[in-house]
């Protein structure tokens, strides 16, 4: 016994100590009553100080591990619990036990999906992300903004905060949404940890106008199609019945909008305005307008994701829905700033209506209390100290400067494809509808190259003539490596098929 102890750096010794003993009592290798080594004989057989081993056995004692016997030594206690009358151990099949949302989240999640076999040997173009490129992150401003917040509050952070929020960065956050062109006026606002926290406790709050409340399928949602796989995925789990309207170059296809309005009552929509992922299209001015009329005249509540508005490449600022939308409550904008700044501290927003966020707060209250007040606070005082300007300013053109290369790839290379959009950390492609992406993705995976094929943003399982190219993390020169195998190997499947169908956008 006692040869398998290995000390690793970093970790106190007597700490690792202590660690050793209790997992050799756990496993039972020590067992209730039996004397441990003297401390200087441990210390031997371990190769530590005799003090480490001195306070791995004081802290085993407080914990009531061990006790000391006065003149005779430290012996193993009994752990209360275990080592009673034998318990038949039970097993349960947990996979019966899931529920219809448990069961759709797994059907839905495209991480576990199977992806085609990569060789090891060789180095992967992936063209699947769309995160922001950490090698832009400003690091020492993080840090200094988490050392200045901490200086002024600390003690305060590390406590318990308040469901809706770190009042500071609210302060900010309806400032910066007021400076978009939205009237605040009967408005307030809920931080959530990431956009994706907003809409689920959106989804898990409302319920249809006919009273439906959670028979799966009884509440009906209108949204662009294609559209974010998250929203699918949440809005199917809340059971949620969706209506997908095809896109145009400019947005939404109006009157396939208001068919879909005349056929039936819609609880709610959920939209992407601005460099709507997968397709990067940014719905035009008048296009806003008019389906905020369109769906005012419905009485249609809109979910608004506003996830990418910073990341304006050209053209002149597009307002947001809940801006248009001026003085009335039918819009519920979701905010965050995973793709502009640092997704890794997940703080989104929820700003609408006041009556509904008051709701919306006892929810999230319910479930989680509060996002992390440490996040919260440190977004706040980074963007307090004025980084965010510099920052966006920054990944904006270094984003731009990749998207345009990849575009003009896009154009030379996979001239089969017609390309959709007007920005974002991604482009989107079409062939002809005959066409399989994901035997696209098979073949050039085997070359070492792989992106997401386009089918799972699709609501009514079209789609699989499409494919996204996440670009924020790819290195130019595998940017251009990488979309010349795809068109290559594009025009080589194309060639073996007859001619082909339409496009979309
Ligand atoms: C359409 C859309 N909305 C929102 C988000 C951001 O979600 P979160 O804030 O939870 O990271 C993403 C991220 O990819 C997205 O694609």
């Amino acid at each position: 016994m006692f040869n398998e102890f290995k000390l690793a750096a970093g970790t106190p010794v007597y700490l690792q100590v202590k660690n050793y003993i209790l997992w050799l009592i756990t496993k039972g290798a020590l067992q209730e009553g039996e004397r441990l080594p003297s401390t200087r004989e441990l210390a031997g057989l371990l190769g530590v100080s005799r003090g480490s081993v001195i306070t791995a056995y004081e802290s085993l004692q407080d914990e009531g591990f061990v006790h000391a016997v006065t003149g005779r030594g430290n012996f193993v206690a009994g752990i209360s619990g275990t080592g009673g009358a034998a318990l038949e151990p039970w097993h349960m099949d947990w996979s019966e036990r899931m529920n219809h949302q448990a069961r759709i989240a797994v059907e839905l999640d495209h991480m576990k999906r199977k992806q085609p076999v990569l060789s090891a040997e060789r180095e992967i173009i992936s063209f699947t992300s769309i995160a922001p490129d950490e090698q832009l992150f400003d690091l020492d401003n993080v840090k200094r903004a988490f050392l200045d917040r901490m200086a002024v509050e600390g003690r305060v952070l590390l406590n318990y905060g308040y469901a809706r929020g770190y009042k500071p960065l609210i302060n900010y956050l309806m400032k910066y949404m007021e400076r978009k062109g939205v009237n605040l006026a009967g408005k307030e606002m809920l931080i959530t940890s990431g956009f994706t926290e907003g809409l689920d406790i959106l989804l898990s709050s409302l319920r249809g106008v006919e009273g439906a409340e959670s028979v799966a399928g009884s509440i009906r949602v209108l949204c662009e199609n294609p559209t974010h796989h998250t929203a699918i995925k949440n809005l199917r789990r809340h059971g949620f019945a969706i209506t997908g309207i095809p896109m145009q170059a400019d947005g939404l296809d109006l009157e396939a909008l208001e068919q879909a309005l005349q056929e039936q009552t819609y609880d709610c929509a959920y939209l992407v305005p601005s460099y709507h992922n997968p397709t990067g299209i940014v719905t035009s001015a008048e296009k806003r307008l008019a389906l905020l009329q369109l769906l005012g005249r419905y009485h249609v509540p809109v979910i608004e994701d506003g996830f990418n508005e910073e990341l304006r490449y050209s053209g002149a600022h597009v307002a947001p829905l809940i801006a248009m939308a001026g003085h009335g409550n039918g819009v519920v904008y979701l905010g965050s700033f995973s793709k502009v700044l640092f997704p890794g501290i997940r703080i989104g927003w929820v700003l609408a209506d006041r009556e509904l966020i008051d709701v919306l707060e006892s929810v999230k209250r319910a479930r989680s209390i509060h996002t992390s007040t440490l996040d919260q606070s440190l977004l706040y005082q980074y963007l307090h100290n004025g980084h965010l300007e510099k920052y966006v300013k920054k990944a904006r053109t270094e984003y731009k400067r990749k998207y345009e290369l990849a575009r003009a790839c896009c154009e030379e290379f996979v001239p089969d494809a017609r390309l959709a959009g007007n920005g974002g950390l991604h482009l989107f492609l079409e062939f002809r509808d005959d066409f399989d992406t994901w035997e696209l993705l098979e073949a050039c995976a085997a070359q070492g190259v792989i992106f997401t094929p386009g089918d799972m943003f699709f609501i009514d399982g079209g789609g699989r003539h499409t494919l996204r190219l996440g670009i924020s993390r790819v290195k130019d020169e595998d940017i251009t490596k990488g979309i010349r195998l795809i068109g290559k190997t594009a025009a080589k499947l194309l060639a073996n098929k007859p001619s082909g169908g339409t496009p979309m956008y």
